[in-house]
């Protein structure tokens, strides 16, 4: 049975699902709208694949945008191990949703074998989330209100995607296989799944904003079903060259895939441009036996 529920531990990815206005457009009702409809189309299917595996933790991958840190303090991994995290955010401000839950024992848990195994993460005990955590868990869980409770407890981990330098997609992939062995580790056998967030290519600024390569997204996406060797070896200079500057996202789903076997089964796919101002890409993958 335990090895049956491990087998389980699946991951997603999504990107798309960080872009804010996307938080925006569910929290003001307007996803039925000609610009919106095809982005929610794609995720019917991820919502009711998420409700069939209901989940006890949510280990999600994602980046902040100088919500909780800013330049003062730039940690490349910073781990949530305090109880909960309340929503914060730039611009359209806190967006009303739950406060995000911990699993305070399996996070600590995490904490102490990523150390002893030599990833030296930062410890959080408090820190706010922004969109870049709760636009995904909104995009998977669907209309999840402010008086409501997410489905699931989650485990935040942050990535610098922000500021220069961002950690290769080689360290996230190790990463992701240093994650799992924490996971497999832990006491009690529980359902977790593992959320890759941010990109695909998009720029904000400057002279290449506005910037998709939707070529270049959807080889990303073979190869995360595919080659995720290969895709742990694509260089800073190629996401920037080719995704745009805020492209480099794409390391954080290195972590989730680091985190599966080298074999997957692709559940599920959707991808489309443009969201706001970026592709959005999404993919479910689960372990094969
Ligand atoms: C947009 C996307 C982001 O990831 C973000 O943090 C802010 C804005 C956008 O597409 O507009
Ligand atoms: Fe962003």
């Amino acid at each position: 049975h335990r090895v049956d529920r491990r087998q389980r531990q699946m991951c997603i990815r999504d990107r798309c699902s960080h872009v804010p206005a996307i938080g925006v457009a569910m929290d003001t009702g307007i996803t039925h709208e000609e610009y919106w409809k095809p982005v929610f189309e794609g995720f019917k299917k991820s919502r009711e694949w998420m409700k069939k595996q209901n989940p006890d933790v949510i280990f999600l991958v994602y980046n902040d945008h100088c919500t909780a840190f800013d330049a003062r303090c730039i940690p490349t991994f910073a781990l949530g191990c305090g109880v909960e995290f309340q929503p914060a955010d730039e611009g359209w401000g806190p967006r009303p949703v739950p406060a995000v839950k911990n699993h305070q024992k399996m996070a600590s848990h995490i904490a102490q074998s990523l150390v002893l195994n030599e990833f030296d993460i930062t410890i959080m005990n408090e820190m706010e989330v922004d969109h870049g955590l709760t636009v995904p868990l909104s995009v998977m869980f669907g209309d999840i209100k402010q008086n409501d409770e997410w489905p699931a407890l989650v485990i935040p981990l942050c990535v610098n995607v922000v500021q220069y330098p961002a950690p290769t997609g080689n360290r996230c992939y190790n990463l992701g296989k240093a994650i799992r062995r924490a996971i497999e580790s832990y006491e009690e056998d529980l359902n977790v799944i593992i959320f890759g967030t941010g990109g695909m290519s998009h720029q904000l600024q400057y002279k290449r904003a506005g910037l998709i390569n939707s070529d270049w997204d959807k080889r990303f996406l073979d190869l995360m079903t595919e080659d995720p060797v290969g895709a742990s070896q694509i260089t800073h200079l190629e996401y920037l060259r080719e995704t745009g500057s805020e492209g480099i996202e794409m390391v954080m789903w290195l972590i989730m895939r680091g985190a599966l076997n080298e074999n997957v089964t692709e559940v599920h796919r959707h991808y489309h441009v443009p969201a706001s101002n970026t592709a959005v890409g999404h993919i479910i993958l689960e372990n094969n036996a």
